[in-house]
């Protein structure tokens, strides 16, 4: 099979697995247990708590593990807005995941105003954002990278330009370990990352809480998480978390050079033997991420079968958000930078890893040729 669906999920690392193994069997305790065993796991957790802060230059006391990016949003925005009180209000950009678009539209429910700031022709949140801020005591969330297209927000640039009575909020779940992120330099309040994204396991991710901000648990149960996350936590999985993240920062520079070689041959191969196709990652590299490469068709009328053909011939791809995958509604992404609904549902996402290859690059570009052949 070849697996060109990396931002959906990526597979485990084999070393990554095994230093989970030990936390599932004989260091079972829990970490917040006064005893030896229980001891053990609270450093195994603490260990990987700093090394996480330190991936992305924040303070250990700053990361609340979750149980992923999907949690990590909603908490962050329902917190703000009702049990710490931050906000009265949303702004959010219209290339959202739903992981952010769905909890802010049930807080517009609950009385939050919530207004979405657009996006140029390459996804870019529209420079006069400013002017759709519903409030000055808003928190603004806008995506760090995005999850179809790879474009890239430039998050310290909209920090500046931000009343300081708001808040803002990132979700960096595709970009983390893929790009450098620096916390001080972003200058964000609140930021979102995963695990699953980086082989790392399922399950697991941490939300940065900016220290001195009043962050109150939309969760409640017992104290973990410096009351910011009931719930025991899971040895297991941070310490997964945690190996991940130490080779993603390790070979940050290695896996994108060759990430942005696939992403570069890809593109020049579909431009060459498939010209009707409009490729909507931005060929910038600065803009984009090197892991995605999404195109789509403006002359298949059954654009969901085109990912049908390629499953059939082996290649894992997706048409976007692994979670609207086969809902046959069109991208609200590629929507939102102006495809038609047609277009929009006729379109492929290949997304890559370190382990991907140029010939699987080169099958992928003519298996597409030929199922786009015979569907044109
Ligand atoms: C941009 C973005 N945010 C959030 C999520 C959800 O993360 P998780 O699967 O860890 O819940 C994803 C997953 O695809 C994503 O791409």
């Amino acid at each position: 099979m070849i697996y060109l669906d990396n931002s959906a999920t990526t597979k485990i690392g084999e070393e990554i697995f095994e230093a989970m193994l030990p936390w599932m069997k004989e260091n079972f305790g829990n970490a917040s247990s006064p005893y030896g065993l229980g001891r053990q796991a609270r450093v195994a957790i603490e260990e990987a708590r700093e090394e996480i802060a330190s991936s992305i230059n924040a303070h250990p006391a700053e990361i609340i593990f979750t149980s992923g990016g999907t949690e990590s949003n909603n908490a962050i925005l329902k917190s703000a807005c009702i049990e710490s009180d931050l906000t009265d209000s949303l702004l959010i950009s219209a290339i959202e995941h739903h992981a952010v678009s769905h909890p802010a539209e049930w807080l517009a429910t609950k009385g939050f105003a919530l207004h979405t700031a657009p996006v140029d022709n390459i996804g870019k949140v529209v420079e006069h954002w400013p002017e759709l801020l519903p409030s000055q005591r808003s928190l603004i969330s806008f995506m760090h990278a995005n999850n179809e297209i790879g474009i890239i927000q430039d998050i310290s640039k909209i920090k500046a330009r931000m009343p300081d009575t708001c808040f803002v909020h990132t979700d960096a779940v595709q970009s983390y370990g893929k790009i450098p992120i620096d916390i001080a330099q972003l200058g964000v309040d609140f930021l979102s990352i995963s695990a699953h994204k980086i082989h790392g396991p399922k399950g697991i991710g941490a939300m940065f809480i900016r220290k001195g901000i009043d962050f109150k648990s939309h969760q409640h149960g017992g104290g973990q998480e410096r009351n910011r996350r009931a719930g025991t936590e899971s040895p297991a999985l941070i310490v997964g978390f945690q190996h991940a993240a130490r080779k993603a920062m390790k070979e940050m520079e290695q896996r994108h050079v060759h990430m942005r070689a696939l992403q570069d041959h890809m593109r020049s191969l579909i431009r060459e033997h498939i010209p009707q196709a409009r490729i909507n990652t931005k060929e910038s590299h600065a803009d984009c991420l090197p892991s995605i490469l999404n195109v789509s068709f403006s002359d298949i009328q059954d654009g969901e079968s085109i990912l049908q053909l390629m499953d059939m011939a082996n290649i894992a791809v997706s048409n976007g958000s692994a979670c609207v995958s086969g809902s046959q509604q069109p991208s609200h992404v590629l929507q939102a930078i102006g495809l038609s609904d047609k277009e929009a549902k006729a379109a492929v996402r290949f997304s890559f890893c370190k382990d991907n290859t140029k010939d699987e690059v080169e099958q992928a570009v003519s298996q597409l040729k030929s199922i786009i052949d015979s569907m044109s």
